[in-house]
């Protein structure tokens, strides 16, 4: 199943209201707020998408979270992969894939970045395998987009603040549906002129 635009946005603005993970935001909150710091920091429209839509999972599925409540890892950074394949390029898809790994990746390879993590995120990165080792860490970061998902990530970490203003949320909609219109662009053969 492929998810539309209008199935993003009615989960975010229904379940986007549950409360993200173990912080003191909501879903959408976070989102928002994720997407607002890629922006700011001049990404490409298709990393703002990923911020935007990185933890969506946890909203098609929320055994995902009971699943964590249970002392289990739910995986939602692979979950949504499936149901946004044929609406999203790579350069969206990637980083989303990759979030959680550059968690992993960061807390090896940065000095200081562990200690600063939020205590849910220090709980979720246990249950995810906890930090990598310098050889796990090396192959994390040779792959496309690897880049680009550490970037997400220190949005990610940033995007729990309670009351943090943001640009509405129409605005990342839009930017989305340009996205993924350029995206459908170029899935169409060549025109072939007269
Ligand atoms: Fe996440
Ligand atoms: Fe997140």
């Amino acid at each position: 199943m492929s998810l539309t635009l209008i199935d993003i946005s009615h989960l975010l603005v229904t379940r986007g209201k549950e409360q993200y993970g173990g912080e003191a935001v909501s879903q959408l909150e976070h989102a928002l707020q994720c997407a607002h710091l890629a922006e700011l920091a001049g990404e490409t429209p298709q990393t703002v998408a990923a911020a935007l839509l990185h933890d969506i999972g946890h909203l098609l599925a929320p055994e995902c979270r009971a699943a964590d409540n249970a002392g289990r890892d739910g995986l939602h950074q692979y979950v949504a992969l499936p149901f946004l394949r044929a609406l999203l390029p790579p350069a969206v898809l990637e980083p989303v894939r990759l979030h959680v790994d550059a968690k992993r990746y960061l807390c090896a390879m940065e000095n200081g970045y562990w200690e600063a993590l939020s205590p849910a995120s220090k709980h979720s990165l246990e249950l995810q395998g906890g930090a990598y080792s310098v050889e796990q860490a090396v192959q994390f970061v040779s792959q496309p987009f690897a880049h680009e998902a550490i970037r997400l990530r220190r949005y990610d970490d940033a995007a729990k603040v309670v009351g943090r203003a943001t640009p509405a949320f129409e605005h990342f909609m839009h930017m989305l549906a340009t996205v993924t219109a350029r995206h459908a662009l170029a899935k169409m053969p060549a025109a072939v002129s007269a």
